[in-house]
């Protein structure tokens, strides 16, 4: 089944794999999604001409699953192959996992010609690439994601780091893929919640740049809901495309790509206040992009029934959208700890309407503790 149209225009016009360009000059890549995209990982890295040895990186969740059909693949089309696994979660995007990294490929000889393939979700790909990023001045590496949040997000633009006890991301490098290579056949093992989380990032794009994709989004409920393949090709490249588009034009994020970040900013509070342990990434910014909207209203004119549009089709998603038990002032705090935060003053990035949204709107005190307090608390069972 393809999307249903709530609107004309294709999104992807083949169930072949699609190719997505991202075009950054001397830096442009391709991104594929499809069925089988795995299979093919070895005969694609063959094209580039990179080698003549490889370092899968994956975690010991995903390694099992698919780190022998991503090896035999490489092995097939001539390279030499190695493989390691760290430990699932957060925890693995840290110093002492990177410098094993290291460890790891002077021991085995990697010269500047190796490359990484990074296999898993978003941790796995912040860490691998950060790895490439920085080993002998840096080396090239391939995203192979497995998680929705990852094939739709951080997988595409280059955005690689890892964590320090006092933060997230708070050390990486701009350092772009020389290819995305997106199986959605992998998304099969992933846990529900997990998908659930990552459909987050999925309506984030229809808010920010395409309001009919957000309305194809709202028409397809059922398919997205239990991941029609033949739909969710669609939706990961339409979201691989927009976010291609943003980065093209603003790479390092000067201004344009914040927009990214919708919802960020209350998601990244929510997520540190609760010591990592409570939400998903993705279900930390479903929330926060629900309080986004309800700004929105206050200050940039997003119309209310858009916002509860918005609400809506999150929550219809299986996401949580209800104000979480928590004091105002803790999550106020936590928001100005995020790196995005300048001078102290709290800056949201805030839609207009559906399919425009822009970022660096300072947002007074007082109205963002009048739009947390309106907000909906969950019903108590
Ligand atoms: N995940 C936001 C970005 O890549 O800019």
């Amino acid at each position: 089944m393809m999307l249903t149209p709530a609107s004309p225009g294709p999104i992807c016009s083949s169930l072949m794999a699609c190719k997505i360009k991202v075009d950054l000059g001397a830096r442009s890549y391709e991104i594929r999604v499809g069925e089988g995209v795995l299979a093919q990982v070895g005969a694609l890295c063959r094209e580039l001409e990179l080698g003549p040895s490889a370092l899968v990186v994956s975690d010991e969740h995903v390694n099992p699953l698919y780190g022998p059909a991503v090896e035999s693949s490489l092995r097939a089309a001539g390279f030499q192959v190695g493989r390691v696994a760290v430990p699932a979660g957060e925890s693995s995007k840290a110093e002492a996992r990177l410098f094993r990294l290291y460890d790891e490929a002077l021991d085995r000889g990697l010269d500047r010609r190796a490359f990484v393939v990074a296999l898993g979700g978003g941790v796995v790909g912040d860490l691998a690439g950060y790895f490439a990023a920085s080993y002998l001045r840096g080396i090239r590496y391939v995203q192979v994601p497995t998680s929705l949040l990852a094939m739709v997000d951080s997988s595409v633009g280059g955005k690689t780091g890892i964590n320090l006890p006092r933060g997230k991301n708070l050390v990486g490098a701009f350092h772009q893929p020389v290819l995305v290579a997106a199986d959605i056949t992998t998304l099969r093992s992933l846990p529900p919640r997990e998908y659930a989380a990552g459909l987050a990032e999925v309506v984030k794009y229809g808010v920010i740049r395409d309001a009919a994709f957000f309305a194809r989004l709202e028409a397809n409920l059922a398919g997205l809901r239990s991941g029609e393949p033949a739909l969710l090709e669609d939706v990961i490249a339409h979201c691989c495309r927009i976010k291609a588009e943003v980065v093209r034009l603003d790479e390092r994020e000067r201004s344009l790509r914040a927009i990214l970040n919708f919802g960020h900013t209350l998601g990244h509070a929510l997520e540190q206040v609760t010591g990592y342990g409570t939400y998903l990434h993705g279900e930390a910014v479903s929330l926060g992009m629900a309080f986004a909207a309800r700004l929105s209203t206050r200050l940039a004119g997003l119309p209310a029934d858009e916002a509860e549009r918005i609400e809506n089709l999150l929550r219809a998603l299986g996401l949580p959208v209800d104000r979480p038990d928590l004091d105002w002032s803790a999550a106020r705090r936590a928001m100005t700890l995020d790196k995005k935060t300048q001078d102290r003053v709290l800056k949201f990035v805030l839609a207009d309407r559906i399919g425009a949204a822009r970022p660096g709107v300072e947002a007074p005190d007082a109205v963002l503790e009048e739009v947390w307090t309106e907000g909906r608390q969950p019903k108590k069972r």
